[in-house]
């Protein structure tokens, strides 16, 4: 099935390019893929992460030194470099389902790529990449052109078929990793040890996550984006926040879970989060301007920390006066794809003309009307954070938080529950609950 939907995608990316191409004067587009860095003073390189405009063609895992040729309504090239390599084992020529499509140029030095392409380009050729001075022979007509990119990107927000394949097919990747975690947790393990559970579930290495996980246990969960792993279990387990993803074909998803070790008051804030979460997942309709999902997040926090006894203040003066965000300090998502957190969420045209995020929101990543085809994160949180909270405390919200309570659930840190949910012309498909569903029938059944 991914086949015919891959050829389906190929011919989307084709029509978007070739008017994006047109629009900007181009002829042609080569993209590069990318080399990996060294280290400073070291020959040792940072991990590889390819160019994002590469993996939206071509879903190699590590395309290093590749290049793609595209010329409207001829068969794509691709430069794949294969070096003579005796310190590495060398990519074995791809043999997929999805190399039928190019035109596949064996290439054994970085070099020969630059020879082919100075070659082969004919007219205005536009390069996308990390441009490297030794290209300027090559006779690129511009490198990375505002205007192309900006064409490029505003298109990427709506999936094709076969991206929202990979999109799934991550997502139940990343659950099994999330269900392994939770039984890592539920049998005292470290951080650490959780991490390497998640991994070992997910078939990945580190490496290979879209993102650094965050594995959060007790107090660490307040962190919004924690990034140590302990070694040793704490003394006393009380929560649980992993916010973790994984790969399918160049795709990420990108999900978060809080748990409570015990029955108690940190247990019922998290189910009633998890009921909140899911009302604004229920929002993701063509039509709904991401922000209001954005705000509603707010006054819906707001209210459940009134209800819960944490503040004392009506939801909308809380959201209005920015007692909310003490407590949910950032974005409630963001568009989701090849890049985590994918291109041009707040762009308001093809052009490159932006909207801003509301004043008192500037962490919020995506400011546009969603369409079918759109895949969003939904990250409503509630958290205890202490420079957030000193802030408060000598503010005029001092008198509005009941700090006993803070005191208390401080201990916890906090609670993020984020699923991917895709836009569709009807109902919204939560590919995270799907997929949750699907692993506990399935290990029920077995
Ligand atoms: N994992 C990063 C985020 O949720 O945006
Ligand atoms: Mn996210
Ligand atoms: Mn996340």
């Amino acid at each position: 099935m991914l086949e015919s939907l891959y050829a389906a995608h190929l011919r989307a990316q084709r029509q978007r390019t070739d008017a994006a191409l047109s629009q900007c004067g181009y002829d042609c587009l080569a993209i590069f893929a990318g080399m990996p860095h060294m280290q400073f003073l070291d020959d040792q390189p940072y991990p590889f992460r390819p160019n994002p405009h590469f993996k939206l063609w071509v879903p190699l895992a590590a395309p290093i030194g590749c290049w793609l040729l595209y010329r409207p309504e001829t068969k794509p090239e691709l430069l794949f470099l294969q070096p003579v390599d005796f310190w590495h084992k060398p990519p074995t020529l791809p043999l997929e389902h999805w190399t039928s499509h190019f035109e596949i140029v064996v290439i054994r030095e970085p070099q020969d790529a630059w020879a082919h392409l100075k070659k082969s380009i004919t007219g205005r050729c536009a390069f996308i990449g990390e441009w490297d001075q030794r290209f300027e022979a090559i006779g690129f007509a511009g490198h990375n052109p505002p205007a192309l990119l900006s064409r490029l990107h505003y298109w990427r927000a709506i999936k094709t078929e076969y991206e929202i394949e990979c999109l799934r097919g991550a997502t139940q990747r990343s659950v099994r990793g999330h269900l392994a975690a939770e039984a890592a947790f539920r049998a005292g393990e470290s951080e650490y040890g959780i991490h390497l559970a998640y991994l070992r579930a997910c078939e990945h290495t580190d490496e290979e996550l879209p993102y650094p996980s965050i594995v959060a246990l007790n107090a660490n969960a307040a962190v919004l984006h924690y990034q140590h792993l302990e070694r040793r279990p704490p003394s006393t387990l009380r929560s649980f926040l992993i916010d973790a993803g994984a790969q399918f074909a160049g795709y990420a998803c990108d999900i978060t879970r809080t748990y409570s070790h015990a029955h108690d008051e940190f247990a019922a804030l998290i189910e009633r989060l998890d009921r909140l979460q899911q009302q604004l997942c229920a929002r993701v309709r063509p039509g709904v301007d991401y922000v209001d999902i954005h705000l509603e997040a707010h006054r819906l926090i707001a209210a459940l920390l009134q209800e819960a006894g944490i503040i004392s203040m009506a939801p909308e003066q809380a959201v209005e006066s920015g007692l909310s965000s003490v407590f949910f300090p950032h974005g409630v998502g963001h568009l989701l794809g090849l890049q985590v957190h994918d291109v041009a969420g707040r762009a308001l045209d093809e052009g490159g003309q932006e909207r801003a995020a509301p004043v008192g929101h500037p962490f919020l990543r995506l400011t546009r009307t969603l369409e079918p085809g759109f895949v969003v994160t939904i990250e409503p949180g509630l958290y205890f954070i202490d420079p957030l909270l000193e802030r408060a405390l000598s503010s005029t919200h001092r008198k509005h938080i009941n700090w006993t309570a803070v005191e208390h659930f401080k201990a916890y840190g906090g609670i993020r529950i984020e699923d991917d949910v895709l836009c569709t012309t009807g109902e919204p498909d939560n590919l995270t609950r799907t997929a949750f569903a699907a692993a506990k029938t399935s290990a029920a059944q077995r």
